[in-house]
């Protein structure tokens, strides 16, 4: 396929004009990825009708905040969601620890906590019995596993409104968790207004979003895509809580998603005053020039010089008669195969764990998809490891592969063989 018929689609998305932290109009576009499909829109025959969208990224000159300078209407983008939380045991793990993390520092018996964006329960079940939970979750599907699971779940887009209702039922919250959420959220005022509603005075939220110093410093551009709207640094979610008098007062870096910041954010009449990370992060990014526009103009040349890597290493693979398949078939991967134009006349297929992505064909670039049976019972000469973010746990799973010869070709950090 070539980019040129990749048309955009007439409506179901919205550009935006103004900052979605700040609110002024003075947005820097710095990187366009192109004309790209909903990174999970999976479809069952390649012939299939495909909507594509803009993906373009701008920094606001006035908060220095990293955000998508286009909404795909939310509805559309999640009518059909796939994503259970607890299917990864790694996040199994890391939701335990999380939960005892929050409670052992800030809760009580008998305390209110309740999760934004609780997918299927994941966070919310590992708490204490004395701990008492609700979930706001709008996918039907997750928030039913949830109940499965006994965790409290209303199915609602969390708002002020939702808030609210919350307080007025069940009471303030001593802690509010979102993870993986509040970069999906394109009101972020109306979030915070729902925190100021649901929180007690000395409350905390503790949130977690992929930090934007690891995408930049490791090339982590497949990451962005339409379900994602903000990409978070330190400074930019300080000027966001601090327009409704509160602060971030702790933050904790954590591997998870290829780099993720774990951020407690309380109202600044609270008694606890800021941990020193707070501030050392707010060096570190302006350090790296996050308040300016060259560092970002440097990522875009980055990201370009990954792609003419990527493309020129496997037209040459490609050239020598091989076989080249691509490992996983993550949502990051169907952007890294979008914007470098990579198809099934280079890749023969994608193999995922997935059985619902099994069978399918990928967004965009109709590769087909193939359970891991299909590669080790024929296994390829390179095997294009697009769920990098696993990198060491598949390497170490396929060691018989390249001790028998195969190898795989790594895109990010930085591209490589091994
Ligand atoms: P994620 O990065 O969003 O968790 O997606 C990773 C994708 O990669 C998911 O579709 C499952 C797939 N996968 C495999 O196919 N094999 C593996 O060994 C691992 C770890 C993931
Ligand atoms: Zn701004």
């Amino acid at each position: 396929m070539t980019s040129s018929s990749k048309r955009l689609a007439d409506s179901r998305y919205r550009e935006r004009s103004e900052c979605r932290v700040c609110g002024t109009d003075s947005l820097y576009p710095f990187l366009d990825l192109g004309a790209m499909p909903p990174s999970n829109g999976f479809l069952s025959s390649p012939d299939d009708d495909e909507q594509f969208f803009p993906l373009e990224v701008v920094v606001c000159d006035s908060c220095d905040h990293v955000q998508l300078q286009h909404t795909v209407d939310r509805e559309y983008l999640f009518s059909e969601y796939h994503y259970f939380s607890s299917a990864s045991e790694p996040l199994l793990e890391h939701f335990g620890a999380y939960a005892d993390a929050v409670e052992s520092r800030y809760l009580d018996d008998d305390d209110f906590v309740v999760e934004i964006g609780s997918n299927d329960g994941v966070l919310l079940s590992q708490f204490g019995e004395a701990i008492s939970t609700l979930g706001v979750d709008p996918a039907e599907n997750v928030a039913e596993a949830a109940r499965e699971k006994g965790v409290e779940t209303v199915t609602e887009l969390f708002s002020p409104e939702v808030a609210g209702r919350i307080r007025a039922d069940y009471g303030e919250a001593a802690a509010v968790c979102a993870n993986n959420v509040v970069g999906h959220i394109d009101d972020l005022h109306g979030l915070m207004r729902g925190l100021d509603t649901l929180l007690e005075p000395e409350g905390v939220f503790v949130m977690e979003v992929p930090y934007f110093v690891d995408l930049l410093s490791n090339h982590q551009f497949d990451t962005i895509y339409h379900e994602h709207l903000s990409y978070f640094s330190v400074r930019s979610l300080s000027r966001l809580v601090e327009q409704f008098d509160m602060q971030v007062v702790d933050v904790d870096r954590m591997d998870v998603h290829g780099g993720t910041i774990r951020a407690h954010v309380q109202r600044q009449s609270a008694e606890r005053s800021p941990a020193r990370i707070v501030r050392d992060l707010e060096s570190l990014e302006l350090a790296m020039g996050l308040d300016g526009r060259d560092a970002y103009d440097e990522f875009a040349e980055r990201v370009e010089q990954t792609r003419t890597r990527i493309d020129t290493l496997l037209d040459r693979l490609a050239g020598e008669d091989v076989s080249i398949v691509g490992y996983g078939a993550p949502a990051k991967g169907n952007v890294l195969l979008n914007y470098c134009d990579v198809g099934p006349e280079t890749v023969d297929y994608l193999l995922d764990t997935t059985p619902k992505k099994q069978g399918t064909y990928s967004p965009g670039m109709h590769i087909p998809v193939r359970s891991p049976g299909a590669f080790h019972d024929d296994p390829p000469e390179y095997a294009f490891l697009l769920a990098w973010n696993y990198r060491s746990a598949i390497l170490e799973k396929e060691s018989d592969y390249r001790e028998e010869g195969g190898s795989f070709v790594v895109p990010i950090p930085y591209v490589d063989v091994v």
